[in-house]
């Protein structure tokens, strides 16, 4: 049977730990423009960030870490800094996908990549199929990626291949189309850059989720950053639905 993950359907269990943590890395803009460097710079420095994040999050026991690198509103932004993204994500892909591979990672990417050039998913296709078995940490990266189209490519879907369960579908049906079906939902989520909202990630698996806001621009977020909002987390108390009464009893 497939794995069946859902806040709302069954309690989890709370862990000191959060199993899964969802990041919106932003800030790298306006990080760069502090600096009087073209956006691009926030953007590379960023990369570095995201293999320090990686590092520590494996070394702590997290199991999976979701970390939104383009948006599919993010194509509104100038031609030449999406171009610039692209060429990033090839370079980044192409450079660390071994040493994720080492250290025993899984790479998952998710969002629509029917967009992408056919050389980029070549490129996701060989990193994937490389890291496909490995069991320490699994790093998510969602790219061309909204909430909207996963729940509608899922629904779909499901419609397509279940047409006898339309008018009576339920999270289960629904729960092995959404694009992090193998993953539970995120305990934690952060969004660095001062701005307070989701941006259409996640929107399906946020329901429950530990909301953390930082200031702090992402090229910034360094581990002493992290374990903030580790911290922050472990003094969260999640009732999912319940009164507090009821958790302390
Ligand atoms: C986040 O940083 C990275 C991406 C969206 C790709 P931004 O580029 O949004 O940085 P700010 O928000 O303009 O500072
Ligand atoms: C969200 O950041 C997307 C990513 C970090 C990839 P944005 O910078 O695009 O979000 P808005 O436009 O400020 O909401
Ligand atoms: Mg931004």
């Amino acid at each position: 049977m497939a794995l069946f993950f859902s806040s709302t359907q069954s309690i989890p269990a709370t862990a000191e730990v959060p199993r899964h943590i969802a990041v919106i890395m932003d800030g790298n803009g306006r990080w760069a423009k502090k600096r009087f460097l073209p956006r691009v710079a926030g953007h590379k420095r960023g990369v570095e960030v995201v293999r320090d994040i990686v590092k520590q999050c494996a070394s702590i026991g997290v199991e999976y870490l979701t970390l939104f690198a383009f948006s599919s509103e993010n194509w509104r932004r100038p031609q030449e800094e999406v171009s610039f993204l692209m060429g990033l994500f090839m370079e980044a892909l192409q450079q660390e996908v071994s040493k994720l591979h080492k250290n025993n990672i899984r790479l998952v990417m998710i969002g629509d990549h029917s967009r992408f050039d056919e050389s980029l998913r070549e490129q996701i296709a060989r990193a994937e199929a490389l890291t496909r078995d490995n069991t320490g940490l699994t790093l998510t990266i969602a790219a061309n990626y909204g909430g909207r189209w996963d729940i509608l490519q899922a629904v779909n879907r499901l419609q397509a291949e279940h047409p006898e369960l339309a008018g009576n579908y339920n999270e289960e049906h629904l729960a092995p189309y959404l694009s992090m079906h193998y993953a539970p939902e995120p305990d934690l989520f952060i969004r660095t850059g001062g701005e307070q909202r989701i941006s259409n990630f996640l929107l399906w698996q946020l329901a429950y989720s530990e909301l953390y806001f930082t200031d702090t621009l992402w090229p910034d977020f360094d581990s002493a950053a992290f374990e903030l909002s580790i911290a922050s987390y472990r003094q969260r108390e999640r009732r999912f639905g319940r009164t507090s009464e009821q958790l302390q009893q």
